[in-house]
């Protein structure tokens, strides 16, 4: 089971509230048997996509950088969670910076490498109301995971936290993180 799931933390801030829920996540999933593989954004060297367009012609990718590891991981897996806390009403720009060099799958050749597969999104951020908060992020993820064949089975919000580490002062979203890697057999991984 151990290649079946894929975190990607898309946090920039080291122990913060993200590292915390993905921590849960990993806590809980191991209880149940699965040992999930993650991947710090902050610690890699990932390109900007310049749009030169090369996956599309030759579908391979331009760029020599920690991506071609990261798109080995991504092909032999099922699940992979995305986790990031909200910015500016979408994801951070690591996340995004590593959602854009996403386009390598768009190509006709590779789409087949993730098409089918199955996403978790992870969500922490300040505002109260998650409904309007979230609407811009959700539409986001929609239509780019529409575009690449991805299935989004879940979306979680941790709302209400801002400074540091505030997340483990409300029990709800730990039970909430803890209860995702919990709920995994569901969806049949592994
Ligand atoms: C640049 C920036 C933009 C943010 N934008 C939003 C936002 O649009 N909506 C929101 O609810 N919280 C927003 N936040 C708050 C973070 O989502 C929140 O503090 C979160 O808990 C941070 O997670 P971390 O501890 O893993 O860094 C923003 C924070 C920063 C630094």
């Amino acid at each position: 089971m151990s290649e079946s799931i894929l975190i990607i933390n898309g946090a920039t801030r080291k122990n913060g509230n993200t590292d915390i829920i993905i921590s849960r996540i990993i806590e809980s999933a191991k209880s149940n048997n699965f040992k999930p593989a993650i991947i710090e954004l902050r610690n890699k060297n990932i390109s900007n996509c310049i749009g030169c367009y090369t996956c599309l012609k030759d579908s391979k990718c331009f760029f020599e950088d920690d991506m071609t590891e990261i798109r080995n991981n991504i092909n032999k897996t099922e699940l992979i969670i995305f986790a990031s806390p909200l910015y500016w009403c979408v994801v951070t720009g690591l996340m995004k910076t590593f959602l854009d060099r996403l386009f390598f799958y768009y190509h006709p050749h590779n789409k087949s490498l993730i098409a089918g597969k199955k996403a978790i999104i992870v969500t922490p951020m300040n505002q109260k109301d998650i409904n309007s908060e979230s609407e811009v992020l959700v539409d986001f993820y929609k239509r780019l995971f529409n575009c690449l064949g991805v299935k989004i089975v879940d979306m979680f919000f941790f709302n209400d936290i801002m400074a540091k580490g505030s997340v483990l002062d409300k029990p709800e979203h730990l039970e909430q993180a803890y209860s995702i890697g919990a709920n995994l057999k569901k969806l049949k991984i592994g």
